[in-house]
């Protein structure tokens, strides 16, 4: 595994597998990688001929120069876990590598309009612009390849997608399932900085989902009704402060209104355990009534709410 650090090294690297025929799986990381990781690097090879792994912890990003602090940072480790995977580059640059100017941030910035205006984008000014610029940097410098995201952070994948379709990158965005824990806590970098008792607290996040979910397949159409129920569940923890906790539409994130099973869904969540801020997501369906018949020709819809 080579493990390179200027920009011109890796693009070199990616542009001489690609001269040998090779397809190229991208699987850009801020580092601190845990079994999530894992699964976004095994799907890369399964389905490309040579992963790229970029570990770059992105100060752009974070609004709070504390989070940027404390994020963890375990490079040794994270180059051991790629060369297990058989991964066959990682870029790891400085932060002067990718903003030359830095602490001055860089003059071009990206900037995703609808996609980032709502939850994550509006608790965290400023996050999607350093997220969809360095990933915009990634891209251009990596050239043609799969990029495998994972769905846990669900509205950074749809910012990307719509990024690289706008600015027409030749790479194809992946999402990939969510890795979570025997009791339902998704794998996140962040989770090491709990302690037993918050790590205990956090997983309210997938009790509140799950408890949505089943409302929702049960016939609950109102989205009020959804993100108060959510609320419910999380004050239950009184550790546990809820940011947002809402059923939205999967593809742009604006709140229906009314859950009639046109358009896919997606529960949404966001809360800080402690110190900690963490974000979970959901698939959700609404439960429809009728004959297959009437479900097809659109006749029927949702089944009533309560
Ligand atoms: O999801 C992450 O780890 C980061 O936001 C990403 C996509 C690597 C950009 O820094």
């Amino acid at each position: 595994m080579d493990v390179v650090h200027s920009v011109g090294s890796f693009r070199q690297a990616l542009e001489g597998f690609r001269a040998d025929g090779a397809t190229v799986g991208l699987v850009p990381t801020m580092g601190a990688l845990h079994a999530g990781h894992e699964s976004l690097m095994i799907r890369a090879a399964a389905e490309c001929d040579v992963v790229a792994v970029t570990i770059f912890v992105n100060p752009l990003q974070f609004g709070d120069p504390c989070d940027l602090d404390h994020y963890p940072r375990t490079l040794a480790d994270d180059l051991e876990r790629c060369a297990s995977l058989g991964v066959g580059v990682v870029f790891a640059p400085s932060v002067t590598e990718m903003y030359p100017d830095w602490p001055e941030p860089p003059s071009t910035r990206v900037s995703v309009r609808a996609e980032a205006a709502h939850w994550e984008g509006a608790s965290r000014p400023g996050h999607f612009e350093g997220v969809a610029t360095v990933v915009a940097k990634l891209f251009s410098i990596a050239g043609r390849s799969r990029a495998y995201f994972g769905e846990k952070d669900f509205q950074q994948l749809a910012v990307v997608r719509r990024m690289a379709a706008d600015l027409g990158f030749p790479i194809e965005v992946v999402g990939c399932p969510t890795v979570r824990d025997l009791d339902g806590l998704a794998l996140s970098s962040r989770n090491a900085r709990l302690s037993a008792d918050e790590r205990r607290a956090a997983t309210v996040l997938w009790r509140a989902l799950e408890t949505a979910r089943v409302a929702v397949a049960s016939g609950e159409r109102r989205p009020a009704a959804v993100e108060a129920l959510i609320a419910s569940v999380v004050a239950g923890e009184p550790t546990v402060s809820l940011d947002y906790g809402a059923v939205v539409d999967a593809d742009d994130l604006s709140v229906p209104a009314l859950l009639d099973g046109h358009r896919p869904l997606r529960l949404i969540i966001a809360a800080d355990v402690g110190p900690v801020r963490l974000i979970d997501n959901a698939r959700v369906e609404v439960a429809l009534r009728g004959t297959p018949r009437q479900l097809a020709s659109g006749l029927v819809g949702a089944a009533s709410g309560r």
